[in-house]
């Protein structure tokens, strides 16, 4: 909606360099800045700001981008959320392009809902401190239950009167409309006309949004009347989907971001304790079962969950059900179980600080060991346990996404159980073709959304979809680093373009870039980093950043694998070109066995076999070829 002539305003004149140091102090080094990351913990500074090319790179958590990407991964802004931040900043006038009216009307509205929330949690923390109910009633009770000052000022607590039209009225003498009041859920209204609060003698937890907004509310009774809730929640509103929504994440982004994990617990309280106590990367799901937009909202500050529940059945019960919700999210979890009886925020009190972070080190488990415990304490003994723990383990990494990930917890859970992985990718290829099917069931005009199932192991199984990966990012770095280089009489880039014409390349955004190269070096124009900083996507962007840093080194992981060692890259960049090619033609052949692997399947007549299986031999002997080069050794 902010137009282009803005965004490109806003561009020219956003300099990398101020508008990190907003946030992070930066330390001058030659041409360049560092600083200690932002988004992770260290003690040797691993942040990068280039300013000649208006990029940053984080070496410790793999960010990089522009001085927009940064805004965004620090303040958890979305990219219109940035703009504006940044122009802001630089004076710049922000110019729609033309909206419907409608897109306007929804626009304000929402506006007047926060404004009016806002008001109310107001109210409520001028009640709580400075009303005799809310001092004697609302106030004494969070004593009581040990909350800090810092906490009811940090999380903004408050208190509603016991009164049916207090707030009502008090809004519309400040001169709030009725239906503002209404729709944000402060005021109900019933059928026969009859109107009050929504919130009545109760304290008062406001719920923020990522950018500190007031979104809704949760109330908690402090009598024990038997027919009434615990809580009573805001309505769903326009600014309030319960399902897009954490406790407690605005408190907590920063944290999550620092330690790169994040508790995930049940409810307000617990939130509360747990920044209490120092532990400030807590938030709730606050009652309602784990949905997937809230797995999106905690993958934008970190990819490590730690559920953390109580020890009963009904939380164990919560616990299994957030394991495979966050798996199935990418994300990886470990759990975390309290004493039954214990919340965290009983739990919390209990311990100091210290004490508690020990026992949180000491007792979190990987979601493999967890489910291990609970289904297979004897299993070792018990051959019908041991069938059923193996069944829920797989069952969870089932979900996984990545298939290289699935393989890994296939060898832990090989190695904890003592049974053979192949015994386990059986079982769990059974369990993904299953997926497949119900899949094409219900939705047989789509893709298939599942991989495909992971082949059984080889002593020596060549990881096919890491090799895949890394071929990919390895031919756009060298194209981004080295495409007017000198390689076989020509330049890099119409060497590597010319070899590399028959498989697409399976990650969207390499893709992409392999096509622009391709499309521009077909027009005759060189292409280099620069445009697509500038003219890329923001994936695009930030890949390219992360690429073209010169600090750049082959993992010792990928190294070992795949036996590839990088001297001194400029002066091998012709082996290098080289070896990368034979990696994808090395990919060509596997499809085209795949594809002559279906022929020979359905073949009908004696000759086409015949002559499927000789073409089977050539490719399997030109496939032998290249990875001896490579030094690779294929499964048989
Ligand atoms: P809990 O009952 O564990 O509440 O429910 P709590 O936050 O720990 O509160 P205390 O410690 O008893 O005071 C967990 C979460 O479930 C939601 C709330 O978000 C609560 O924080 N909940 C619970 C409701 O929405 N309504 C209810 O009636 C009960
Ligand atoms: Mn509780």
């Amino acid at each position: 909606m902010i137009s282009r002539d803005t965004i490109d305003e806003i561009k020219s004149r956003m300099d990398i360099v101020d508008v990190i140091s907003d946030f992070i102090s930066l330390k001058r080094s030659g041409q360049n800045y560092k600083a200690l990351s932002p988004f992770n913990n260290e003690k040797t500074p691993s942040f990068y700001v280039v300013p000649s090319k208006g990029i940053f790179k984080d070496f410790s958590s793999g960010k990089g981008g522009d001085a927009i990407t940064f805004v965004m991964e620090h303040e958890g802004m979305s990219y219109t959320e940035a703009l504006r931040f940044l122009a802001k900043k630089y004076g710049v006038e922000i110019k729609e392009t033309v909206v419907a009216k409608e897109e306007q009307e929804a626009l304000s509205a929402r506006d007047s809902l926060y404004i009016v929330m806002n008001f109310a949690k107001d109210h409520y923390k001028d009640l709580l401190v400075n009303h005799e109910e809310g001092q004697s009633i609302g106030l004494s009770y969070f004593r009581e239950r040990g909350f800090h000052d810092r906490s009811i000022e940090k999380f903004e607590l408050g208190y509603a009167l016991n009164e049916w039209n207090h707030l009502e009225e008090l809004a519309l003498s400040k001169g709030y409309s009725q239906e503002v009041l209404e729709k944000s859920g402060l005021v109900i209204r019933k059928d026969e006309g009859k109107h009050y609060d929504r919130f009545r003698g109760r304290v008062i937890f406001p719920v923020h949004n990522l950018a500190g907004k007031i979104i809704a509310f949760g109330a908690r009774i402090l009598t024990k009347e038997k027919d009434q809730p615990k809580y009573i929640n805001s309505p769903e509103t326009e600014i309030y989907h319960k399902s897009n929504v954490l406790y407690g994440m605005y408190q907590a982004k920063n944290a999550i971001r620092k330690e790169d994990f994040c508790f995930l617990v049940e409810g307000y309280t617990d939130v509360i304790s747990m920044h209490q106590a120092g532990i400030e990367n807590a938030v709730a799901s606050s009652g309602t079962a784990l949905t997937e937009e809230q797995i999106k909202l905690i993958k934008r500050f970190t990819d490590n969950v730690t559920v953390l529940f109580d020890g009963d059945a009904a939380g164990i019960k919560a616990a299994l059900r957030g394991i495979d919700l966050v798996l199935k999210g990418g994300l990886n979890v470990r759990v975390l179980l309290l004493p039954d009886g214990d919340d965290p925020d009983s739990f919390s009190k209990k311990y100091s600080s210290t004490e508690l972070k020990e026992y949180f080190q000491k007792n979190t488990k990987d979601f493999i060991s967890f489910k291990i415990d609970l289904y297979a304490a004897d299993a070792s003994r018990d051959p019908i346990k041991k069938a059923e723990a193996i069944r829920e383990i797989i069952s969870s990494i089932a979900v996984i996404p990545d298939p290289i990930k699935r393989s890994v917890y296939i060898q832990e859970t090989s190695a904890l159980l003592k049974i053979q992985e192949t015994v386990l990718l059986t079982e769990l290829n059974k369990m993904l073709i299953g997926e497949r099917k119900k899949l094409q069931q219900e939705q047989p005009q789509e893709g298939l959304s599942v991989d495909f199932p992971v082949e059984p192991p080889a002593s020596t199984r060549l990881d096919t979809a890491g090799m895949v990966q890394m071929q990919e990012r390895e031919t756009i770095r060298l194209l981004l680093n080295y495409s007017e280089s000198a390689v076989e009489e020509q330049k890099l880039i119409h060497y590597m373009l010319q070899e590399m014409d028959e498989v697409a390349f399976t990650n969207p955004v390499f893709n992409e870039i392999f096509e622009t190269f391709k499309r521009m070096s077909n027009a005759g124009q060189e292409v280099d980093e620069l445009y697509f900083l500038e003219n890329g996507s923001q994936e695009v962007k930030t890949t390219v950043a992360d690429l073209m840093t010169s600090r750049y080194h082959t993992s010792p992981h990928w190294s070992e694998k795949y036996h590839i060692y990088f001297p001194h890259e400029k002066e091998v960049i012709h082996d290098m070109a080289y070896s990368n090619v034979l990696r994808y033609k090395f990919r060509a052949i596997q499809k085209l066995m795949e594809e002559n692997l279906q022929k020979i399947k359905l073949a009908v007549s004696e000759e086409d076999l015949d002559n499927y299986l000789t073409i089977h031999e050539q490719l399997k002997n030109a496939e032998r070829e290249i990875a001896a080069t490579l030094g690779i050794v294929v499964a048989k």
